[in-house]
């Protein structure tokens, strides 16, 4: 079992494989030109497996693969068909481009929940956020996903002035269809251009809501970091992560692994600790991710607990979120 000080049990690993990403979000990647990291940096197949074996010896029962954009990595169906031999639940985040060529592979691999990035739906506006015109692709293989009957979640972080206005468009989405939706408040990450004005709060968002629909709070599972609500007679549902101004770190179970091999015990975290040298060294790994997770924080990575309107984003030091993986 892993824990740390404070008594939390860490049983969910989420493994980035690539900072690489066919989308350009302007608050997910670095302002300034950014170097992929390559290729003889990452993890291989190999050393990806062989870490996430050790996670899953200690008690971890559900690994996420995450980016950049996980499914733009040449290996990612050779390491998703091996780590789905693993007695875990895989599960896996992506920005919905590539499902069609990949599908194959993520049925072999047993993954049953699919969360899809998508903060619009309006084309042009997508256009405007990804700087990639893919808006149909995405939109076509949401449908194929469900035709295969997985389950689709749909993130979508809302930024006020830019997108807040079609959460109503978002609920309307989930009447029809068996989605949940996830309404993210917008996180400042190095480079990002966060701002709290621009940050659209959980009771914003309830609010916005609530003008137009009857809901019901959904009973929370223990490490959901989501509220959940349903809306009597719609098929699907919808969610809302509040990082910002309610954290859910009290029951926080997850570790990071970014796609050079480093821990991070959390999303916030100023420090990390390399995994990859050592296990290329031969050295033993498992001292290295019980001292790593022991050092975790309480909250925020110790890093946003003063009143997020006054913070300043340019002064947490972390990286950028597409070389985290969300
Ligand atoms: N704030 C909130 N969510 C973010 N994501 C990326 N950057 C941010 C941010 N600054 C989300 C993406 C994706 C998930 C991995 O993280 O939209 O759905
Ligand atoms: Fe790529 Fe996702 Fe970052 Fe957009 S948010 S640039 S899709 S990793």
């Amino acid at each position: 079992m892993i824990t740390d000080s404070f008594g939390r049990v860490h049983d969910y690993l989420r493994i980035s494989l690539t900072d690489n990403c066919n989308f350009r979000c302007f608050y997910c990647m670095p302002e300034e030109e950014y170097d992929f990291t390559p290729a003889s940096r990452l993890m291989q197949t190999e050393e990806i497996v062989q870490l996430a074996k050790i996670f899953v010896e200690q008690g971890v029962k559900k690994i996420r693969l995450t980016g950049g954009e996980p499914l733009v990595r040449k290996d990612a169906a050779a390491i998703i068909t091996a780590l789905g031999k693993l007695p875990v639940e895989l599960v896996i985040t992506t920005n919905g481009t590539r499902i069609a060529e990949m599908l194959p592979a993520l049925i072999a691999g047993g993954i049953k929940t699919v969360n899809i990035s998508l903060d619009t739906l309006q084309p042009e506006k997508f256009l405007f956020i990804t700087r990639r015109d893919l808006f149909h692709q995405v939109r076509s293989n949401i449908e194929l996903l469900l035709h295969h009957k997985i389950t689709v979640k749909i993130n979508m972080v809302v930024m006020k002035g830019l997108n807040d206005n079609e959460i109503k468009d978002f609920i309307d989405w989930t009447k029809h269809n068996p989605i949940q939706i996830r309404f993210i408040e917008f996180m400042p990450f190095s480079g990002n251009k966060w701002t709290s004005n621009k940050m659209f709060s959980l009771n914003e968002i309830l609010a916005t809501i609530a003008k137009d629909f009857t809901m019901l709070p959904v009973k929370a599972a223990p490490h959901d970091t989501a509220k959940s609500f349903m809306i009597p007679g719609h098929e699907g549902s919808f969610a809302i992560i509040s990082t910002m101004t309610a954290p859910f770190c009290s029951t926080c179970n997850r570790m990071r692994l970014t796609a050079d091999g480093k821990l991070k015990n959390c999303l916030f975290s100023d420090g990390e600790t390399d995994l990859l040298s050592p296990l290329r060294n031969n050295q033993d790994i498992l001292p290295l991710i019980q001292s790593s997770i022991w050092s975790k924080k309480k909250e925020l990575g110790g890093q946003l607990i003063e009143h997020f309107e006054k913070l300043d984003a340019d002064s947490i030091k972390n990286r950028s979120m597409i070389t985290i993986g969300g």
